[in-house]
């Protein structure tokens, strides 16, 4: 057993932990945020996509004790149902989900999708790296493509980001 400390949701930690526990499994075992999701636990579908220091990733992927004194964010940080976040008052507008289950994956890597664009930083399919990067609907795809939806509700999904995109540019 280890003890790891970080910070989630603005609030420090101190967790006593088996040294194998999973990032994810911190969450939603011992802290009891189960808003982040596991669906395949080998890094393929991005429904345990957090953002760690600005940076999202999934959750699954790492383990607690590699994150000591971390900032982390889970999508019960990033808005309550009465003060909902841009991206999530524009997926309930866009009905971007259906079962909802891939939806704080999508949402959290949202977030840093709109936080690397306005930093300007370039994904496989930015044409020009001299140019301000645009979330074009290519650009927003790529971006994306790491989050599956079993619902298929990508086009929503798509509007909903692009819509919060447009109004943040
Ligand atoms: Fe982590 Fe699927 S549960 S990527
Ligand atoms: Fe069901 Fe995306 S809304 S998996």
């Amino acid at each position: 057993m280890t003890r790891v400390f970080f910070d989630v949701n603005g609030e420090t930690h101190q967790l006593e932990l088996d040294t194998r526990t999973t990032l994810l499994d911190a969450l939603r075992e011992h802290l009891h945020l189960t808003g982040t999701k596991k669906g395949c636990d080998h890094g393929q579908c991005g429904a345990c996509t957090v953002i760690v220091d600005g940076r999202r990733i999934n959750s699954c992927l790492t383990l607690a004790v590699m994150h000591q004194g971390d900032e982390i964010t889970t999508i019960e940080g990033l808005g309550t149902p009465d003060g909902l976040h841009p991206l999530q008052a524009a997926f309930v507008e866009h009905d971007g989900y259906q079962c909802g289950y891939c939806t704080p994956g999508q949402i959290c890597s949202a977030v840093a999708v709109l936080a690397e664009v306005k930093a300007g930083i370039p994904s496989h399919v930015t044409a020009d790296l001299n140019a301000p990067v645009r979330l074009t609907n290519a650009e927003l795809r790529e971006r994306m493509s790491g989050n599956i939806c079993r619902c298929g509700a990508y086009s929503n999904i798509a509007e909903a980001i692009s819509e919060v995109a447009g109004r943040s540019a």
